[in-house]
């Protein structure tokens, strides 16, 4: 019996020790969390090789945990990593812009798409005037949680604008989303073959209000 309350008062300091610690110490801020936040940047160069689905899978789980307005969920997800697809309406977003800095685009070495080259891309469409925030918050943690597995990606405002005119009609079609629901963005995965440095951030934008 002594031994007994002997053992239960050694694991009770050994347990206050530990938690004295972490109050001196905080939180581990060297997390991978932090690390992958920290590390993400937008890749617009990447290599041949395709995101398995199962992959891709667990990227899209991750997109559709993210919190949402009374959990409405008010997002449609098109993945689409028919290379020949990505490459045709690439081509006629090409011929239906023809404005210069798209074709400087296509001249960069590495071409593949308009895409920004990525071999799989998101389409996200967001339901009727709500949602945007949500699917900027489903957005992220499909960003991070590639960025997590080795996988780079870039946001995609600029090609959107392709869907809206009749050329791309067709493939908006194509990407079948509810009625009540509109195409807002576009994300391109791939693994990168490019390390962007980081671009400058403005901290004067944050302040604590006494
Ligand atoms: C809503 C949105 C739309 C974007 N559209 C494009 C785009 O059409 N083409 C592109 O190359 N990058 C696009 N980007 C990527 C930004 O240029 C990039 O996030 C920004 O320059 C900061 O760089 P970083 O992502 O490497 O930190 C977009 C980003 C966001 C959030």
């Amino acid at each position: 019996m002594k031994r007994i309350s002997r053992i239960i008062i050694l694991a009770i300091i050994t347990l206050s020790v530990v938690s004295c610690q972490n109050e001196t110490t905080g939180p581990n801020k060297d997390n991978e969390v932090i690390k992958t936040i920290m590390a993400r940047r937008s890749v617009r160069q990447y290599k041949d090789t395709p995101i398995d689905h199962e992959t891709m899978d667990l990227i899209l789980k991750c997109g559709i945990n993210a919190p949402s307005g009374t959990n409405a969920q008010p997002w449609e997800i098109r993945v689409v990593d028919n290379q020949e697809l990505l490459a045709e309406m690439s081509e006629k977003m090409l011929a239906e812009f023809d404005d210069s800095r798209m074709a400087q685009v296509k001249s960069l070495p590495g071409y593949r798409n308009m895409f920004r080259n990525a071999t799989t891309v998101v389409f996200i469409a967001n339901n009727g005037n709500l949602g945007r925030l949500d699917c900027g918050l489903l957005g992220e943690n499909m960003i991070l949680a590639a960025q997590s597995l080795g996988i780079g990606s870039c946001c995609l405002g600029g090609p959107i604008n392709f869907f809206r005119t009749d050329a791309g009609k067709p493939y908006l079609d194509k990407l079948n989303f509810s009625a009540d629901y509109t195409l807002l963005y576009a994300i391109g995965f791939g693994y990168p073959d490019e390390s962007p440095e980081a671009k400058p951030r403005d901290e004067s934008k944050i302040k604590y209000i006494e």
